[in-house]
């Protein structure tokens, strides 16, 4: 059972280290904290050699004390369990836990996430120090739940160290059975690879190549590292989840080479996430002629979404961030960090705590700014968190119970991003062409969702909440996914593939049929040929007829051409390739099945070519008929039995005009608006 109801009203905190600062701080600090409106505070995630000087001995008085006055003061207590951070006594005595490089090579101590998943001692240990907070806290009047470890696979998502190695030999025999069974489904008689004895079995080695492993081998290994994260925090779920039944349990973060749908499901009772939206800017806009800020952070918000529809933000942006050897963020301006605020909720946050109440004033992140400046006295970043905690306290209550809404999704899925990785002649297309058309549909003020594709698991019932479902480049493909997918169409929906759809099976072999594979019935087409554009290859481009009402158009078709031929009388050609020798040659298609739609496009997306298919398939914004934005401001809508919330998030730092057609009023100021209407630089509504 779920503790859901952890989530049903709205929070505001601030992550808090009272082992870093002198106690005489602590009152003051906890007193300020509920001037601003913060009832909340997470704890504890990096303090395991306060907890533990040393193996064995136990002392609790810091946080007993801290604890207390946090309650004092009406602020409830989040506790991370601190195995990110294990002591220096810890890695000294058992150099067995740390985790190794590809070579081989032992990650000492000295920064933080240098231990391995797969070390029996390291089970031990962690288990113990759980354990013991756990009994320490559980009676706390001030603790509420807890978050497990800290950003698992942060820092670092790969383990070699000799734990991992031996365990994912067992990993393979569970999986398995026998060495017939694994050399088919790595391949091995592929340049005489087969395994004839279990301790031939590691993970990938450095080899003649460098850093070139078998990628079936690599897929796995990726699921591994998985399937290992999820075992070890289970250690801790369990022992929390026996000690402390009546908190809720949950952890940060969002990493590669980890499921965290399955981490979710089977362990949390909701996600968390870290949000520092400005490694969007850096990331995501720096070549675009017309950029969208801070958007990738909505695009990775509907991510942690499709994890948990409601989460937390464990740690949202305060202020500039950097540490001392590496990344260096400019300062956010005056009301950036309440718009960022206001993007979490709006993408489904009831729960946001600020990192952190004060900037560090040693170690590695001393520019990694808090609320409070080394100086502690007060600031703008103080006098804009209290803006927020007022705001909150009015509406809050409305926001909590509504759930973000969307008529189309993204899909995504973990063996496909895993085996991209390593295979070059997919792996990265899913990036660009999700990147393409996420900026496609904010542009245009369409909200959209992340679906995660999880074979076996993701159910008919859940694909049936979108109108559409745009899968970029499902390499592998499952029959059974290919089957959900038609039933999902026969029943009216629309999907969308590109190119390199459907030609892998789960263990990344390609299957021996025309492509799209899996998907060559759903789309009703065959791949006749297919090329990489570079080198020597002059970009093509696509012709679109015209669309009812609107002039036909050229689109590129990039990094990669599927040139398309109808295999179903079904099947319509909606747009061929204007050049080179396949010019003419069906490059979109749509097929008509049951009471939906399969299209395919032979390309890598773009904007452009993301704007032409929701042209043809007449999808606009939701607030189209009343409401014209420019396309700095996002839409993003929140809803319940009570109505929907538009929050309207101004990204840009010059004031948006925007035309309303029918008279709102904004929850957050109580003003009624019609017409023409300014909204802040960074400025927010929410109009009901
Ligand atoms: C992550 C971590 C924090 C802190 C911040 C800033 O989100 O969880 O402990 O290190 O990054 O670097």
């Amino acid at each position: 059972m779920k503790h859901t109801e952890a989530l049903n009203q709205m929070r505001l905190g601030v992550c808090y280290y009272p082992e870093q600062w002198p106690e005489e701080l602590w009152d003051d600090d906890f007193r300020r904290m509920k001037e601003l409106g913060i009832s909340v505070v997470r704890v504890a995630e990096f303090a395991w050699s306060v907890f533990e000087p040393s193996e064995g001995q136990f002392d609790f008085s810091l946080f007993d004390r801290a604890l207390e006055l946090a309650h004092k003061h009406g602020i409830k207590v989040i506790i991370g369990t601190p195995t990110a951070t294990p002591p220096a006594w810890l890695t000294h005595q058992y150099p067995e836990v740390l985790n190794a490089t590809y070579e081989g090579v032992l990650l000492r101590h000295g920064l933080r996430r240098h231990y391995n998943y797969n070390s029996v001692k390291y089970h031990e240990l962690s288990a113990i120090i759980t354990r013991k907070l756990a009994e320490q806290y559980k009676q706390h009047p001030a603790v509420i739940g807890w978050q497990i470890d800290n950003e698992f696979n942060c820092e670092i998502g790969e383990f070699y160290s000799q734990a991992d190695h031996d365990a994912f030999r067992e990993w393979c025999k569970r999986k398995y059975g026998t060495l017939d069974n694994l050399n088919e489904a790595w391949g091995t008689r592929f340049w005489s690879q087969t395994y004839s004895q279990w301790e031939q079995v590691f993970l990938s080695r450095p080899n003649a190549g460098g850093n070139q492993p078998n990628p079936h081998l690599a897929l796995d290994e990726k699921r591994f590292v998985s399937d290992s994260t999820i075992a070890y925090a289970k250690i801790q779920a369990d022992i929390l989840r026996e000690v402390v039944p009546h908190h809720w349990i949950t952890t940060n973060g969002l990493f590669g080479h980890l499921d965290s749908h399955r981490l979710q499901d089977d362990l949390l009772d909701f996600f968390s996430y870290d949000s520092y939206p400005q490694f969007s800017t850096i990331h995501y806009d720096a070549r675009d002629e017309r950029p969208l800020a801070d958007r990738k952070w909505s695009q990775t918000l509907g991510a942690v979404r499709s994890i948990s529809p409601q989460f937390c933000i464990m740690e949202q942006q305060a202020g500039p961030g950097g540490w001392v050897n590496k990344m260096d963020m400019p300062s956010p301006k005056p009301g950036q960090m309440r718009l960022w605020t206001y993007q979490s909720i709006a993408h489904g946050a009831n729960m946001v705590l600020y990192f952190r109440w004060r900037t560090a004033t040693s170690g590695q992140e001393i520019y990694w700014h808090g609320l409070n400046d080394y100086h502690n006295g007060p600031n703008r970043r103080l006098r804009e968190a209290g803006e927020i905690g007022a705001e909150l306290a009015k509406v809050g209550e409305r926001i909590a119970p509504t759930s973000f809404a969307a008529d189309i999704a993204l899909v995504r899925d973990y063996d496909n991003e895993w085996d991209g990785e390593y295979d070059v002649w997919h792996g990265p297309f899913s990036k660009a062409s999700g990147t393409a058309w996420y900026k496609a549909l904010t542009r245009r003020h369409i909200p959209s969702d992340t679906l995660c594709m999880r074979p076996g698991i993701t159910t008919l019932a859940q694909l049936q909440r979108y109108k559409v479902l745009v899968y970029p480049h499902p390499a592998i493909m499952r029959d059974e996914t290919a089957e959900l997918l038609t039933e999902y169409v026969r029943g009216g929906g629309i999907v969308i593939f590109g190119c390199r759809t459907g030609y892998k099976d789960e263990r990344g072999h390609c299957y021996m049929r025309p492509f799209p594979g899996a998907a060559a019935e759903l789309t009703g087409i065959s791949v006749e040929e297919f090329t990489v554009v570079k080198g020597t290859r002059t970009p093509v481009s696509i012709q679109w007829a015209g669309a009812e009402g609107s002039e036909g158009a050229l689109t590129g078709a990039e990094s990669f051409n599927d040139i398309l031929r109808p295999e179903a009388p079904s099947v319509e050609v909606v747009a061929a390739f204007a050049s080179d020798y396949y010019a003419g040659k069906p490059a979109v298609t749509r097929n008509r099945v049951g009471a939906g739609e399969a299209w395919y496009f032979g390309a890598v997306f773009d904007e452009a070519a993301a704007g032409q298919l929701l042209d043809r398939l007449g999808i606009v914004s939701p607030a189209a008929r009343w409401l014209a934005l420019p396309e700095e401001v996002e839409l993003a809508i929140r809803e319940n039995e009570q109505g929907p919330l538009h929050f309207l998030l101004n990204y840009s730092e010059q004031p948006a005009i925007l035309t309303l057609h029918e008279p709102k009023t904004d929850l957050l100021t109580g003003s009624k608006l019609s017409g023409t209407v300014a909204l802040d630089g960074f400025g927010v509504m929410i109009l009901i």
